[in-house]
């Protein structure tokens, strides 16, 4: 089986309702994206960023996964596939897909502020800021804020190199190092990228599709299988 890898940002998830941040004016539902995602953030007002991500976290339980999602799921039927996604939500593992690598962490887990250790799954469940971790650290969520480093960025970029086909979906390509992965793709491998709207110019030839995720990839899976 060709391996597929499918980089995926915050608007394959838009239209099963969650935002997208360069969308809003540097807002992320309505808060400052420099107040509850930066490291910085959680030494000055970390009962703010667990508040928010407890609303994060009850917003995922209401969305379900669009068709685009459910697409990427059914190509493991034809393709050996890997989604690296930026997205903290579970969107892609409910439409099916089995081998995801959450870069910027994940909404249903949360760890020990110590180094990230005592990593549990919550589900949709909300805590209170003070909580302890068994290694007696304060628990947080368990995402990549700026100024952290993206532990799984180098088995990201592994499965980007020996990809066969790459697809970008949903992404503005803004984030580095998450928007450098294009870059580790082979030569020969085709780059298919799916957006509404203009993205930031890329120097690796890339065949745009110039659709909402979902079209976009009902129109890709017929060109996909045509190269199985
Ligand atoms: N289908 C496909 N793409 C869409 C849709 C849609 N229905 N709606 C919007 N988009 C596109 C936008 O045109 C934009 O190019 O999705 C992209 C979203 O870009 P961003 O909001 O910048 O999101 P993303 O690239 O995922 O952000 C990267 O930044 O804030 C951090 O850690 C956060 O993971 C996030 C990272």
């Amino acid at each position: 089986m060709k391996k597929l890898v499918v980089l995926t940002g915050a608007g394959v998830s838009a239209e099963s309702g969650i935002k997208t941040f360069r969308d809003s004016d540097g807002l992320w539902e309505n808060y400052n994206v420099a107040e509850v995602a930066t490291i910085d953030a959680w030494d000055v007002n970390p009962a703010l960023m667990v508040q928010f991500y407890n609303e994060r976290r009850r917003q995922l339980k209401t969305a379900e996964p669009n068709e685009a999602h459910k697409i990427i799921g059914e190509l493991e039927q034809y393709f050996d596939v890997t989604v690296v996604t930026q997205n903290i939500d579970n969107l892609h593992e409910r439409g099916g897909s089995s081998h995801i690598i959450h870069l910027h962490g994940e909404l249903t887990k949360v760890c020990s502020d110590r180094g990230k250790r005592c990593v549990q799954d919550i589900g949709y469940e909300e805590f209170e800021y003070g909580r302890k971790t068994e290694d007696g650290g304060m628990m947080r969520p368990f995402i990549v804020w700026f100024g952290e480093d993206v532990p799984l960025l180098s088995q990201a970029a592994e499965a980007v190199e020996q990809a066969d086909i790459l697809v970008i979906i949903g992404t503005s390509l803004n984030v580095y190092p998450a928007a450098g992965l294009l870059y580790y793709a082979k030569p020969d491998c085709p780059i298919y990228l799916i957006d509404p709207k203009e993205v930031q110019p890329v120097t690796r030839r890339v065949e745009f599709i110039r659709e909402k995720a979902t079209v976009g990839m009902r129109i890709l899976k017929e060109k996909l299988l045509q190269c199985k």
